[in-house]
């Protein structure tokens, strides 16, 4: 069965790329054609997302397959572009995008920052989602503040028509788990009304049980 699953997070920086890393190299270690793609990178750091997926793909794809757009600035893709006087071509992504799934039966698209991060006028990473047709699994920090990151992103999905799979909470710090990671772990899939798929932890340990979980609830493995 073809699936696409588009991630994207309640903010930049909390785990996109980690998380779509973890699940991309759990199914592939099972034998499944998975891959992930990163349409959209800007900033300094070059194009990280995508040379993560690229090595976790054994090279199979170039960078440009994998990451068709790349801008340079660390802004939002509309303004870098147009402080680099470049066209964010919407038609190459989707056809970066249709190659893959011709590839393989499981293509992550990382989207770029959050669900509101702007890709041109009047266009956002949810037009994205919403275009290429996938459904949304959102990563969102665990730890206080995650409730309301989580509502916003979950509800701003479900009111521009995006199908929301699940949340997956992310320990971007580790060490001593306190009250509100504790109780975030009940109360942001009630309050959100959708699926928790997973506690990815801090570090190594424990994330490849927790990708494997994770990927076993969205119906990627038995
Ligand atoms: N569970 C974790 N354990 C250890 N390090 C983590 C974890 N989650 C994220 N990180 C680290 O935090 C940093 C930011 O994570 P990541 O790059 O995955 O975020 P992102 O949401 O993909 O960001 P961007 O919006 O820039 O694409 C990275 O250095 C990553 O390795
Ligand atoms: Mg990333």
């Amino acid at each position: 069965m073809k699936s696409g699953l588009f991630v994207t997070g309640t903010d930049t920086g909390v785990g996109k790329t980690h998380v779509t890393a973890l699940l991309l190299a759990e199914l592939r270690r099972r034998g499944v054609k998975a891959a992930a793609f990163k349409p959209i990178s800007c900033g300094t750091g070059g194009r990280h997302d995508a040379e993560i997926y690229a090595k976790l793909m054994d090279y199979e794809q170039t960078l440009n397959a994998l990451n068709p757009v790349y801008l340079r600035h660390p802004l939002a893709p509309s303004v870098a572009a147009r402080l680099e006087q470049q066209r964010i071509d919407l038609a190459e992504i989707r056809r970066a995008y249709s190659q893959l799934t011709t590839h393989y039966s499981t293509v992550f698209v990382e989207g770029a920052g959050g669900l509101l991060v702007p890709i041109k006028r009047d266009y956002f990473v949810a037009d994205l989602a919403r275009d290429l047709r996938l459904p949304v699994l959102v990563v969102a920090r665990l730890g206080l503040g995650t409730i309301n990151h989580a509502l916003l992103t979950v509800r701003q999905a479900q009111a521009m028509g995006l199908h929301v799979c699940g949340i997956v909470l992310n320990d971007t710090v580790g060490g001593h788990r306190g009250l509100a990671e504790q109780t975030n772990i009940k109360e942001v899939p009630r309050l959100c009304g959708v699926p928790l798929l997973g506690v990815v932890p801090h570090g190594k340990r424990g994330a490849a049980k927790a990708a494997r979980e994770i990927c076993r609830k969205l119906g990627l493995l038995r």
